[in-house]
């Protein structure tokens, strides 16, 4: 069965040898979708025959987003800590444990009905990729009941039992470290793909991270890194050395942490909603892309420190505080997600691609931008198939 989606006002491909500018974008476009990949990208004046025809009357049309980083399993929510932080209050990796609290005397159903809820916001934002990362259990049970759950529902599942030090392991952090090399690593294997650490201030330092990143890869999950979130630590720069797929956050970057990114594999992820929901300064996106360095946007979406599942305000945000312009903006959060996940078949839309797309309620993707906080998305395809649709 072949769908065409025609009459196209622009068209985003993130291929730039089938259009304009670093987003290829062609004008008056129309594609083709076939078993569950893009089979063609053209002008409307010549898309040839297909089975069905789905007539967006000049709407814009994107990649779905890809959200590289999602913490999705927990139970509760901490809006109190965000009043006190609107007032006053600054941020602190602390505040984690209130949360591993509430998602240890959850059920595995409370656990997969709250992600499901969370993804299917992220669906109606146009995330079509998700990662999403367990690190609110902290007992060997609990990560891997998390991730179990996880993998059921995306293929980017994250190992991070090195999220913070649990309160039950104060005093003894290297016990900590060595459970979450041994015995939880093992039991979580089956369930994730990645493996990740939060390298800052009140979490873990440099040298642990080494360590339990190492121990991940060593059993074939591939790793990434919460680095440079409240701190100008190591974290970076351990990204480089370890080959992370993605440092996330580089909120505080030093000109040899660009300069380490921009030679390397690895991407940087800026979250905004991180900032924006801890009153923290926006690091300079504009500097890492002029450096050359591959920046992705994700939600980050977190019960405390970005509760959000919406790329559009993101990608607003970026473009207003953090210095990308739109097309660097939108690529962020398309092609620079799925280099942050290291997938080659999301992220543009081009012949073999896997037809993941967003129809936008707008002539043009620079309206995600310009109509800041409302919902422009009209229809989200992914892998081929409606999986979303504005309720008229
Ligand atoms: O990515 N920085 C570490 N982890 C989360 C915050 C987790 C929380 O506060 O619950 C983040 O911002
Ligand atoms: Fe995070």
């Amino acid at each position: 069965m072949s769908i065409a989606i025609t009459n196209i006002g622009s068209l985003v491909t993130n291929d730039q040898s089938l259009g304009s500018g670093i987003l290829g974008e062609i004008s008056n476009a129309s594609l083709i979708i076939e078993n569950h990949k893009i089979a063609w990208v053209g002008l409307t004046s010549d898309v040839p025959d297909t089975d069905q025809q789905i007539d967006v009357a000049g709407k814009a049309v994107i990649p779905g987003f890809v959200d590289s980083h999602a913490h999705l399993l927990f139970a509760g929510e901490r809006s109190a800590e965000f009043k006190a932080r609107m007032k006053s209050e600054k941020y602190s990796a602390g505040g984690i444990k209130s949360t591993v609290a509430a998602t240890r005397e959850a059920t595995n159903d409370d656990l997969e009905q709250n992600m499901l809820r969370l993804v299917s916001e992220m669906r109606s934002s146009g995330i079509t990729t998700f990662e999403a990362k367990s690190g609110y259990g902290l007992t060997t049970a609990d990560e891997t009941r998390a991730l179990e759950i996880a993998a059921k529902h995306t293929p980017e599942t994250t190992f991070l039992g090195a999220h913070v030090v649990p309160s039950e392991y104060a005093g003894k952090e290297d016990d900590y470290v060595d459970l979450v090399i041994g015995e939880m690593l093992d039991s979580v294997l089956p369930h994730a793909k990645w493996i990740d650490v939060f390298c800052d201030q009140g979490a873990f330092d440099v040298d642990q991270s080494r360590q339990i990143l190492q121990a991940g890869k060593d059993k074939g999950l591939l790793p990434r890194i919460h680095a440079n979130q409240l701190t100008q630590g190591g974290g970076v720069q351990l990204a480089v050395e370890l080959d992370c797929a993605s440092a996330d956050h580089c909120s505080h970057l030093s000109d040899s942490d660009i300069e380490a990114l921009a030679g390397s594999n690895t991407v940087a992820t800026l979250v905004p909603g991180a900032e924006f929901s801890t009153r923290a300064n926006y690091p300079n996106a504009a500097r890492l892309f002029d450096a050359g360095v591959n920046v992705a946007l994700a939600t980050d979406c977190n019960p405390g420190s970005s509760y959000t599942t919406s790329m559009p305000f993101c990608i607003a945000i970026a473009i207003r505080e953090m210095g990308l312009t739109p097309e660097q903006a939108l690529w962020s959060a398309t092609m620079g997600g799925a280099r942050a996940l290291r997938r080659s078949d999301i992220g543009s839309l081009s012949a073999g691609q896997s037809a993941d797309l967003v129809v936008l309620n707008a002539p043009s993707y620079l309206h995600l931008g310009y109509r800041p906080g409302v919902d422009l998305v009209s229809r989200v395809f992914k892998s081929g198939k409606s999986i979303y649709q504005e309720q008229k």
